[in-house]
Protein backbone atom coordinates (compact mmCIF):
# COMPACT_ATOMS: atom_id res chain seq x y z
CA UNK A 1 0.00 0.00 0.00
CA UNK A 2 1.38 3.13 -0.89
CA UNK A 3 -1.71 5.12 -0.36
CA UNK A 4 -5.28 5.14 1.42
CA UNK A 5 -8.14 7.47 0.46
CA UNK A 6 -11.13 7.37 3.10
CA UNK A 7 -14.35 8.47 3.05
CA UNK A 8 -15.71 10.66 5.56
CA UNK A 9 -19.02 10.68 6.23
CA UNK A 10 -19.33 6.79 8.61
CA UNK A 11 -15.70 6.14 8.16
CA UNK A 12 -13.51 8.90 10.49
CA UNK A 13 -16.92 10.25 12.20
CA UNK A 14 -20.64 9.57 12.53
CA UNK A 15 -22.00 12.36 10.49
CA UNK A 16 -23.80 9.56 8.36
CA UNK A 17 -25.95 9.25 11.24
CA UNK A 18 -26.83 13.31 10.44
CA UNK A 19 -27.41 12.65 6.77
CA UNK A 20 -29.71 10.34 7.61
CA UNK A 21 -31.67 12.50 10.45
CA UNK A 22 -31.88 15.26 7.70
CA UNK A 23 -33.70 13.05 5.10
CA UNK A 24 -35.51 11.34 7.34
CA UNK A 25 -37.17 14.69 8.38
CA UNK A 26 -37.48 15.40 4.57
CA UNK A 27 -39.41 12.24 3.92
CA UNK A 28 -41.80 12.32 6.72
CA UNK A 29 -42.59 16.22 5.19
CA UNK A 30 -43.37 14.24 1.64
CA UNK A 31 -45.61 11.41 3.78
CA UNK A 32 -43.03 8.77 2.97
CA UNK A 33 -41.20 6.57 5.90
CA UNK A 34 -37.33 6.46 4.81
CA UNK A 35 -35.95 2.94 6.57
CA UNK A 36 -33.02 2.31 7.33
CA UNK A 37 -32.89 -0.17 4.77
CA UNK A 38 -33.24 2.50 2.31
CA UNK A 39 -31.19 4.58 3.82
CA UNK A 40 -28.24 2.27 2.87
CA UNK A 41 -28.99 3.50 -0.61
CA UNK A 42 -28.37 6.95 -0.03
CA UNK A 43 -25.11 6.30 1.51
CA UNK A 44 -22.08 7.91 -0.38
CA UNK A 45 -24.51 9.06 -3.21
CA UNK A 46 -24.50 13.32 -3.82
CA UNK A 47 -27.56 15.13 -2.88
CA UNK A 48 -29.57 15.31 -5.69
CA UNK A 49 -29.06 11.60 -6.81
CA UNK A 50 -30.32 10.78 -2.89
CA UNK A 51 -33.34 12.92 -2.92
CA UNK A 52 -34.33 11.20 -6.70
CA UNK A 53 -33.69 7.73 -4.97
CA UNK A 54 -36.10 8.69 -2.03
CA UNK A 55 -38.64 9.65 -4.29
CA UNK A 56 -38.00 7.07 -7.09
CA UNK A 57 -38.62 3.84 -4.30
CA UNK A 58 -41.71 5.85 -3.96
CA UNK A 59 -42.85 6.81 -7.06
CA UNK A 60 -43.18 10.55 -6.86
CA UNK A 61 -41.90 12.62 -9.26
CA UNK A 62 -41.68 16.69 -8.59
CA UNK A 63 -40.19 19.18 -11.22
CA UNK A 64 -36.40 20.44 -10.69
CA UNK A 65 -37.07 23.65 -8.61
CA UNK A 66 -39.56 22.09 -5.90
CA UNK A 67 -36.39 18.97 -5.85
CA UNK A 68 -33.74 21.93 -5.59
CA UNK A 69 -35.84 23.41 -2.75
CA UNK A 70 -36.40 20.37 -1.33
CA UNK A 71 -32.16 19.75 -1.03
CA UNK A 72 -31.74 22.52 0.30
CA UNK A 73 -34.48 22.37 3.23
CA UNK A 74 -32.58 18.85 3.77
CA UNK A 75 -28.57 20.65 3.48
CA UNK A 76 -30.25 23.12 5.98
CA UNK A 77 -30.56 20.54 8.82
CA UNK A 78 -28.00 18.55 8.07
CA UNK A 79 -25.59 22.02 8.38
CA UNK A 80 -27.25 22.54 11.73
CA UNK A 81 -26.34 19.56 13.23
CA UNK A 82 -22.41 19.76 12.11
CA UNK A 83 -22.45 23.17 13.57
CA UNK A 84 -23.56 21.63 16.32
CA UNK A 85 -21.22 19.10 16.14
CA UNK A 86 -18.40 18.14 18.65
CA UNK A 87 -14.27 17.46 17.51
CA UNK A 88 -14.83 14.72 20.15
CA UNK A 89 -17.40 12.81 17.80
CA UNK A 90 -14.51 11.90 15.24
CA UNK A 91 -14.71 7.50 15.67
CA UNK A 92 -12.55 6.01 17.60
CA UNK A 93 -9.36 4.62 16.50
CA UNK A 94 -9.31 7.32 13.19
CA UNK A 95 -6.79 9.48 14.74
CA UNK A 96 -4.51 6.81 15.71
CA UNK A 97 -5.15 5.37 12.16
CA UNK A 98 -4.63 8.68 10.14
CA UNK A 99 -1.14 9.04 12.88
CA UNK A 100 0.51 5.85 12.15
CA UNK A 101 -0.29 6.36 8.49
CA UNK A 102 1.81 9.79 8.29
CA UNK A 103 4.75 8.92 10.26
CA UNK A 104 5.15 5.47 8.13
CA UNK A 105 4.90 8.15 4.55
CA UNK A 106 1.83 6.19 3.29
CA UNK A 107 -0.03 8.82 1.60
CA UNK A 108 -3.59 9.95 2.96
CA UNK A 109 -6.32 11.08 0.56
CA UNK A 110 -9.99 12.51 1.45
CA UNK A 111 -12.69 10.96 -1.08
CA UNK A 112 -16.02 12.38 -0.12
CA UNK A 113 -19.31 12.32 -1.95
CA UNK A 114 -20.49 15.45 0.24
CA UNK A 115 -19.88 19.14 -0.17
CA UNK A 116 -20.14 20.20 3.32
CA UNK A 117 -16.58 17.81 3.57
CA UNK A 118 -14.09 20.94 4.04
CA UNK A 119 -16.66 21.99 7.05
CA UNK A 120 -16.56 18.79 7.98
CA UNK A 121 -12.89 18.03 8.08
CA UNK A 122 -12.03 21.31 9.87
CA UNK A 123 -14.38 21.07 12.59
CA UNK A 124 -12.55 17.58 13.31
CA UNK A 125 -9.09 19.54 12.93
CA UNK A 126 -8.02 16.59 10.64
CA UNK A 127 -6.99 18.54 7.54
CA UNK A 128 -3.27 18.53 8.66
CA UNK A 129 -3.17 14.38 7.73
CA UNK A 130 -4.43 14.97 4.05
CA UNK A 131 -2.02 14.92 1.24
CA UNK A 132 -5.25 15.46 -1.15
CA UNK A 133 -8.92 16.23 -0.47
CA UNK A 134 -11.55 15.60 -2.91
CA UNK A 135 -15.14 16.76 -2.23
CA UNK A 136 -18.50 16.97 -3.58
CA UNK A 137 -18.00 20.42 -5.19
CA UNK A 138 -14.71 18.46 -7.11
CA UNK A 139 -16.58 15.78 -9.11
CA UNK A 140 -19.01 15.45 -11.76
CA UNK A 141 -19.96 11.92 -11.29
CA UNK A 142 -20.70 10.44 -7.52
CA UNK A 143 -20.55 6.86 -6.45
CA UNK A 144 -20.11 4.24 -7.27
CA UNK A 145 -18.53 6.07 -10.31
CA UNK A 146 -14.84 5.34 -9.66
CA UNK A 147 -14.03 9.31 -10.80
CA UNK A 148 -13.56 10.59 -7.10
CA UNK A 149 -11.22 7.88 -6.27
CA UNK A 150 -9.27 8.24 -9.61
CA UNK A 151 -9.24 12.18 -9.32
CA UNK A 152 -7.60 11.27 -5.85
CA UNK A 153 -5.35 9.05 -6.64
CA UNK A 154 -4.39 11.59 -9.57
CA UNK A 155 -3.87 14.41 -6.90
CA UNK A 156 -1.38 11.68 -4.71
CA UNK A 157 0.30 10.98 -8.39
CA UNK A 158 0.23 7.36 -7.47
CA UNK A 159 -1.23 4.26 -9.14
CA UNK A 160 -4.94 2.88 -8.50
CA UNK A 161 -3.58 -0.64 -7.80
CA UNK A 162 -1.42 0.86 -5.04
CA UNK A 163 -4.23 2.48 -2.95
CA UNK A 164 -6.46 1.28 -0.30
CA UNK A 165 -9.98 2.83 -0.22
CA UNK A 166 -11.68 2.77 3.48
CA UNK A 167 -15.41 2.80 2.90
CA UNK A 168 -18.98 2.42 5.02
CA UNK A 169 -21.20 2.82 1.98
CA UNK A 170 -22.59 0.20 -0.62
CA UNK A 171 -21.95 2.85 -3.75
CA UNK A 172 -18.14 3.74 -2.14
CA UNK A 173 -17.43 0.09 -2.26
CA UNK A 174 -18.26 -0.33 -5.60
CA UNK A 175 -16.61 2.45 -6.99
CA UNK A 176 -13.50 1.74 -5.21
CA UNK A 177 -13.73 -1.57 -6.99
CA UNK A 178 -14.58 0.18 -10.00
CA UNK A 179 -11.22 2.34 -9.83
CA UNK A 180 -9.16 -0.82 -9.37
CA UNK A 181 -8.56 -0.19 -6.21
CA UNK A 182 -8.81 -2.33 -2.56
CA UNK A 183 -11.54 -1.84 -0.68
CA UNK A 184 -12.20 -2.06 3.07
CA UNK A 185 -16.02 -2.42 4.13
CA UNK A 186 -16.74 -0.62 7.50
CA UNK A 187 -20.22 -2.04 8.27
CA UNK A 188 -21.85 -5.17 7.32
CA UNK A 189 -20.55 -8.21 5.57
CA UNK A 190 -23.60 -8.46 3.50
CA UNK A 191 -24.00 -5.12 2.17
CA UNK A 192 -20.66 -4.49 1.79
CA UNK A 193 -20.06 -7.62 -0.23
CA UNK A 194 -17.93 -6.69 -2.82
CA UNK A 195 -15.23 -5.22 -0.43
CA UNK A 196 -11.88 -7.26 0.09
CA UNK A 197 -12.16 -6.72 3.72
CA UNK A 198 -15.18 -5.67 5.91
CA UNK A 199 -14.53 -4.58 9.53
CA UNK A 200 -17.45 -3.17 12.45
CA UNK A 201 -15.42 0.06 12.79
CA UNK A 202 -12.22 1.93 12.25
CA UNK A 203 -10.97 1.26 15.80
CA UNK A 204 -10.45 -2.14 13.95
CA UNK A 205 -8.14 -1.44 11.66
CA UNK A 206 -4.00 -0.96 11.45
CA UNK A 207 -1.20 -0.61 9.23
CA UNK A 208 -0.58 -4.61 9.63
CA UNK A 209 -3.93 -5.29 8.41
CA UNK A 210 -3.89 -2.76 5.74
CA UNK A 211 -0.84 -4.15 4.24
CA UNK A 212 -2.10 -7.65 3.83
CA UNK A 213 -4.50 -6.89 1.81
C1 LIG B 1 -21.82 11.43 1.32
C2 LIG B 1 -22.86 10.85 2.23
O1 LIG B 1 -20.59 11.47 1.97
O2 LIG B 1 -22.17 12.75 0.93
C3 LIG B 1 -24.24 10.95 1.60
O3 LIG B 1 -22.55 9.49 2.46
C4 LIG B 1 -24.52 12.39 1.21
O4 LIG B 1 -25.20 10.49 2.52
C5 LIG B 1 -23.42 12.87 0.27
O5 LIG B 1 -25.79 12.48 0.53
C6 LIG B 1 -23.63 14.32 -0.18
O6 LIG B 1 -23.51 15.15 0.94
P1 LIG B 1 -23.84 16.71 0.97
O7 LIG B 1 -23.26 17.14 2.30
O8 LIG B 1 -23.17 17.34 -0.18
O9 LIG B 1 -25.32 16.83 0.90
MG1 LIG C 1 -19.65 7.26 3.91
Amino acid sequence: MIACIFDLDGVLVDTAQYHFLAWKKLAAELGIDLTLQNNERLKGVGRMDSLNIILSINGISLPEEEKERLATKKNTWFTGYIDAMKKEEILPGAVALLDALQQSGIKIALASSSKNAQTVIDKLDIRKYFDAIVDGNMISRSKPDPEIFITAAMQLNVSPVDCIVIEDAEAGVEAAKAAGMKCVGIGSAATLSKADCVVDGIGMLNIDILNKL
